[in-house]
């Protein structure tokens, strides 16, 4: 296991911003190795409670070793989509929160292990799935979806410019063979690429798959909307995010539930007059500081939002 599994981004600034109250009930949503979960424990236990939920069950072993003195009745580890916070909560029969984390996309340590298959830098099992009870895979991805599929999947979540290039480049080269390893696919499109542009082409492809492999956005909107109902007044939702896909999806979250109108989307009917729910307290996004980015190199695209439960 990697070392710098356990650098969290922002973590002070995270949790400075999350915790209001140490008596409060927190939910981590992307738990990873716990290393935000573990700054939380340690200002809320043992007054508060921690619930803690990753769709990666290695995710959730690390963490329960790192939170292992903070064990009581009052850590709740949960292995689930934290777009089924609803639901989780629930379960555990909590009806109010007083903060929500969301760390999102992958670990260092998911982006390391071979058999998790996220990293083009190695040659390892097209796999991508954060969560290996689900079905659909990267590799099922790349050799079933059409050549307008994969170029929709290239051009929404990879935002690049040669998608339909790179998916005509997958489809012949699987007439002959199916695509198995992250090294095989990298080739493909490393083919394709041609000069030295081809390591941003594939950080896009990667990051295309991996988003639609988990469903990352649609789970990222669920999940916002689905906390909103737990929220107390004056609690926090803080979202870090590592692409421009996700930031614009709690951007827009936060600017719409804001507001105290929304739009008709006609000029010749009103806007509707709306309560708002949040108060954006982050105008701008918080970024790593200088020395952050050097230390560590992952938290070099991270954008931090936080908004307040009116
Ligand atoms: C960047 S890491 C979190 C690191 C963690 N904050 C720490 O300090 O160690 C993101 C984690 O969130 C998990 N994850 C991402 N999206 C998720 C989702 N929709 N539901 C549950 N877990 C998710 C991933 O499996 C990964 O372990």
């Amino acid at each position: 296991m990697s070392n710098d599994y356990h650098i969290s981004v922002l973590r002070e600034e995270a949790v400075d911003a999350l915790v209001t109250t140490a008596h409060g009930v927190y939910v981590d949503g992307t738990l990873g190795g716990g290393g935000h979960a573990e700054a939380i424990a340690t200002r809320i236990f043992p007054l508060g409670t921690l619930v803690g939920i990753d769709a990666d069950a290695d995710a959730i072993a690390e963490a329960r070793q790192r939170l292992v003195s903070f064990e009581s009745d009052r850590l709740i580890l949960v292995h689930d989509n934290v777009s089924n916070i609803r639901t989780i909560l629930r379960q555990h029969n909590i009806r109010h929160i007083h903060g929500f984390l969301l760390d999102l996309g992958v670990s260092s340590f998911q982006l390391n292990e071979k058999s998790k298959g996220f990293s083009f830098r190695t040659d390892d099992t097209l796999d991508m799935r954060m969560d290996r009870r689900q079905a659909l895979d990267a590799r099922t991805v790349v050799n079933t979806y059409s050549e307008e599929e994969l170029t929709r999947v290239f051009q929404s979540y990879g935002e690049e410019k040669f998608s339909g290039r790179f998916a005509r480049a997958v489809v012949e080269y699987r007439e002959r063979k199916q695509i198995e390893t992250t090294g095989e696919l990298a080739s493909i499109i490393e083919n394709k690429a041609g000069g030295r542009f081809f390591v941003k082409a594939l950080a896009r492809i990667f990051q295309a798959l991996r988003i639609e492999v988990n469903h990352e956005l649609e789970n990222l909107s669920r999940a916002l909307r689905d906390t909103m109902e737990f929220l107390v007044s004056g609690s926090r939702i803080v979202a870090i995010s590592y692409h421009s896909l996700e930031d614009r999806i709690v951007k827009n979250f936060f600017q719409q539930e804001a507001a105290d109108k929304a739009p008709s989307g006609s000029k010749l009917v009103p806007d509707t007059l709306r309560v708002p729910r949040l108060r954006i307290v982050t105008k701008k996004p918080v970024i790593p500081t200088e020395e952050e980015r050097v230390n560590n190199p992952r938290s070099r695209s991270a954008k931090m939002r936080v908004a307040e439960k009116i």
